[in-house]
């Protein structure tokens, strides 16, 4: 929160963002794990605001169900005609009321804006006892932007010209406007009701206010932002992929910063809200996604992808699919595994090739090695689980639990047919399908007796090579016959 907190901020997410082709309405649509609104919100909680309001209008529904699930206690007004971002920073105070001291605005199609920008620009305003103070930046193309005019002589900012209405000289600008502002918020609303709708496009400017304040006397500052790329306007997809590309580079700095080895951060997504312990590392071709955390030592990818996830320390998770499930500490995962909602690893247990789990609570030391199906189950401690096995969880109307105790050595190819259990210690023989509860210390068999039938090549398959090789066997010294 910041030292001196705004009265309001008020966001600014009514137009449709037609660039953006989309049914999605622009501020909906998501980078790292976040709405583009979503961003800008939370830039804005960080200073702290006693109001915040969302102006909303295309898709208003959507946008307001969004915030109120995700971002409780955020404010909207609604503009029903996108009449200008002017016009929608009117709306907005008609919904706040008179609003004394200072109003930050800001776009919600601007996500890479820092609270610390933010809070910066707040506090540049108040010092210079400003009547509106905009955040400006030089930037590389400024095509689409408006235009920062200043006084050739003095320097100051006279007005903002949009692009459609910019001169030629004009356009040569490169310092820009951002669309974030800092207001007097008794002189925002008089001037606000002095905006015209005489532009290319006919609508009510945000930003003539700046000059409308400056000719009747007021103090119009603005504040050069570091970085330009702070400011980047998602208007299409391109940009929405830079933006993308800018903030996961953030997010994987900060982490590298706090000790996690990112080995190839070109091709490693996070999510703004995954978190790492020192000493993590990350290879490359890996997504980490929502609530992931990655403990300490723990080594995740490559060709991963974990989804609220929790990897704890130490554990190993290579080339794996994961989804709300939780490794413990040196657990060992994968390659080519794929856990589901509901599977608890226990502390060094291995889940191996080709291996698929739900709902599944398998015990410290506990192996399930290779080509097996584990759902609905509860396994013990130190048990093995024999290759290729299926824990049978539906009998086509609902789904069963099947619980096998700590030490017990499954045999390959087993078929547990839940409900079933299998006691602490027992062991099951491969091949076989366990229908019936085995009792602790038991071995289970449940398969077909083998039967050989002597002779049966020689004798169906006369002359093939089959029964060539039984024949030359059976002449060798130690052969049969
Ligand atoms: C705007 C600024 C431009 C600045 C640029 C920075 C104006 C007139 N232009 O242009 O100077 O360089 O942002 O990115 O302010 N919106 C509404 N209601 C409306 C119109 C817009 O809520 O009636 C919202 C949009 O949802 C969006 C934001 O305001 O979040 C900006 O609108 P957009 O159409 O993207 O403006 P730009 O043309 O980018
Ligand atoms: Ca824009």
């Amino acid at each position: 929160m910041s030292a001196n907190p705004p009265a309001a901020v008020i966001v600014l997410a009514a137009g449709e963002g037609t660039r953006m082709k989309s049914k999605t309405p622009k501020v909906l649509h998501e980078i790292c794990g976040r709405s583009l609104v979503g961003h800008v919100v939370s830039a804005a909680r960080e200073l702290g605001p006693e109001h915040l309001c969302v102006v909303v209008g295309h898709a208003r529904e959507q946008v307001a169900a969004h915030l109120e699930e995700h971002y409780a206690g955020t404010r909207t007004a609604v503009q029903y005609e996108q009449n200008g971002t002017g016009h929608a920073v009117r709306m907005a105070l008609e919904e706040l009321g008179q609003v004394d001291g200072t109003v930050v605005v800001v776009c919600g199609d601007t996500p890479l804006l820092s609270g610390l920008t933010l809070g910066a620009l707040a506090a540049t305003h108040a010092a210079d006892g400003n009547a509106v103070t905009v955040l400006t930046a030089e930037v590389p193309d400024a095509t689409g932007y408006g235009r920062i005019v200043r006084d050739p002589a003095t320097g100051a900012v006279t007005a903002i010209v949009e692009h459609k209405d910019a001169t030629e000289e004009q356009r040569a600008v490169r310092e820009i406007n951002s669309g974030v502002f800092a207001f007097d918020g008794r002189l925002l609303a008089d001037a606000l009701g002095k905006v015209r709708t005489d532009n290319s496009q006919g609508e009510e400017y945000l930003t003539d206010v700046l000059g409308i304040l400056r000719e009747a006397g007021h103090r119009v500052g603005a504040s050069v932002a570091g970085d330009h790329r702070e400011i980047l306007g998602i208007n299409n997809r391109v940009q929405l992929s830079e933006a993308r590309a800018l903030l996961n580079r953030r997010l994987l700095e900060r982490a590298m910063a706090d000790g996690v080895t990112v080995v190839d951060p070109a091709s490693v997504q996070v999510d703004v809200t995954v978190t790492f312990e020192r000493d993590a590392v990350v290879h490359p071709g890996t997504q980490l996604l929502g609530a992931t955390h990655v403990a300490e030592d723990a080594e995740v990818g490559p060709n991963t992808r974990l989804k609220d996830t929790k990897v704890g320390r130490g554990a190993r998770v290579d080339n794996t699919v994961a989804d709300s499930a939780e490794i413990g500490e040196g657990a060992s995962v994968g390659p080519y595994a794929y856990l589901r909602p509901g599977t608890r690893l226990g502390v060094k247990s291995k889940i191996g090739t080709y291996v698929e789990t739900k709902n599944a609570t398998i015990g410290e030391g506990t192996k399930v090695p290779h080509l097996s199906y584990v759902g609905d189950a509860t396994i013990g401690e130190f048990t093995n689980i024999g290759a290729a096995s299926v824990f049978v969880n539906y009998d086509g109307e609902k789904k069963h639990h099947t619980t096998i105790g700590s030490h017990c050595k499954t045999g390959s190819d087993n078929m547990f047919v839940a409900p079933v259990t299998v006691g602490d210690g027992a062991y099951t023989a491969a091949g076989s399908v366990i229908t019936k509860d085995v009792p602790a210390g038991a071995l289970a068999v449940a398969r077909g007796q083998q039967r050989n039938i002597e002779g049966w090549v020689a004798r169906k398959r006369p002359g093939s090579a089959a029964a060539q090789a039984a024949a030359t066997a059976a002449e060798e010294p130690g052969g049969e016959g």
